[in-house]
């Protein structure tokens, strides 16, 4: 790794550290660590006698810093307030159903969702009732779709209990995804490194991959994430991925080339972030339409963790991508509690679903605007609890219904938003 590459992620680790900690835990961390590096550098003037007093001095300082870092990793505890019998949540009309309210307007409402909750009679209930489309949050990437990680053996079992719970229903299914720079089995890695061409190597292990995925379930899956962060999330470029690294920024076209033959029936969507410079996105967008590769829409996946910008700066950007005639949909919204700034607001659970419900609002002003996508179905399993650092800072409650399968403030306000009241 050379050092501008180790410069590059440091950049990105501090920009997601500065991301995940709220501005004051951060800033106080900053000054910890400045009056350390002072002290230090005075012990290397200063004369020997006064060393050992600021030695101590250090200790202290280091000490306050750890034990800082303990007290922002910890756990915060947040009122639910919503659950009070006055609050204007519990005295909501309660006889309603996302769903309906999202038929109505003729978009799709989803979440990610796994197989253990398709097989428990709870949630495949809430989750058939409330959405009209569903993502497999894990199942259908390349990690699960091998037996033992082979190219080329295939185990249709799990996506095939995602399909029949999808036309049981009448849910929209999304695939997700076909290509990601992430997951990929590890016979892929040391295929390209022994393969004398290389380019070639990737034509046709993506040619065998995409056809026989999207070739096993034509039409029974109705859109395909086709290549799944294609932009990178904190450098303004193309994701340097496993992909491009043997093809080039080719291999995006070339992915859905191969969707489209194998499915001419299913939507395909490029899938991904907007990241540091919207006009790199809206270039390949442009570039892939005028070349007339079979993209249909644009999916923003809305983790507002890395992308909390300012909503209508989002919406501006959604709108250049509807301009060019692509549909455009959030397709993994979560809000962590945490990203929602250092004010520690009297009910945060409202200040959560009111950002939901602005960025639902800006979306819907869009023409070609298709719907929006959960990252998951309840509190009680989402990704940032088990991956670090967010693990670290609970509680992240990031969706629309909580641990116990209460309807939080956001669902009453996306369900508002949907109804316009
Ligand atoms: O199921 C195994 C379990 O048996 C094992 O004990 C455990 C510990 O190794 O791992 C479990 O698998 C994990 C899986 O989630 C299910 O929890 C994988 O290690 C873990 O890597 C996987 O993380 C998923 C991640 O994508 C990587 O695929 C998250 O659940 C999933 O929410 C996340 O979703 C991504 C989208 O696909 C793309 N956009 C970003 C989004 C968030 O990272």
């Amino acid at each position: 790794m050379d050092l501008s590459s180790i410069f590059k992620d440091l950049g990105s680790v501090m920009e997601m550290t500065i991301t995940i900690f709220t501005p004051k835990i951060f800033y106080s961390f900053a000054a910890a660590f400045l009056a350390v590096i002072v002290t230090i550098i005075t012990l290397i003037f200063i004369k020997k006698e006064k060393k050992l007093f600021i030695l101590s001095i250090l200790a202290i300082e280091a000490l306050t810093i750890i034990i800082m870092i303990l007290i922002s990793f910890g756990t915060a505890d947040y009122p639910r307030n919503y659950l009070n019998k006055d609050s204007k949540y519990q005295l909501h009309e309660q006889d309603i159903l996302l769903s309906e309210a999202a038929d109505e307007r003729g978009l799709y409402i989803g979440a990610a969702i796994n197989l253990d909750q398709i097989e428990d009679k709870n949630y495949s209930s809430l989750i058939s009732r409330e959405f009209n489309a569903f993502t497999a949050e894990n199942d259908m990437k390349w990690s699960n779709t091998l037996i033992n990680g082979e190219l080329g053996n295939y185990d249709f079992s799990k996506i095939d209990k995602y399909i029949e719970f999808a036309e049981t229903n009448d849910m929209r299914l999304r695939g997700h995804a076909l290509v990601w720079g992430k997951g990929y089995p590890t016979q892929l890695r040391k295929g390209l490194d022994q393969s004398d061409n290389k380019e070639q190597y990737m034509r046709d292990v993506l040619e065998e991959y995409i056809s026989t995925m999207v070739g096993h379930y034509a039409g029974r899956i109705d859109v395909w994430d086709v290549v799944n962060e294609p932009i990178a999330l904190s450098q303004p470029q193309l994701e340097e991925n496993i992909f491009y690294e043997a093809m080039g920024s080719e291999y995006i076209a070339y992915a859905f080339n191969l969707a489209h033959k194998a499915d001419p029936e299913a939507e395909l969507f490029l899938n991904g972030y907007i990241g540091k410079d919207p006009e790199i996105l809206l270039n390949l967008l442009q570039d892939l339409v005028n070349e007339g590769v079979p993209i249909d829409g644009f999916g923003l996946q809305g983790h507002t963790i890395f992308e909390a910008k300012d909503v209508n700066e989002l919406a501006k950007v959604l709108q250049k991508i509807s301009d060019l005639g692509l549909k455009v949909e959030i397709t993994e919204l979560d809000v962590r509690l945490r990203s929602l700034g250092d004010s520690d607001p009297e009910d945060i659970y409202e200040t959560q679903g009111q950002y939901v419900r602005e960025i639902l609002e800006a979306c819907m002003e869009i023409e070609n605007f298709v719907g929006i996508t959960f990252w998951g179905v309840d509190d009680s399993a989402n990704w940032f609890d088990l991956t670090p650092p967010f693990s670290w800072m609970k509680p992240n409650d990031p969706l629309l219904f909580d641990i116990n399968l209460e309807k939080k403030p956001m669902y009453y306000e996306v369900y508002d938003a949907l109804k316009n009241q």
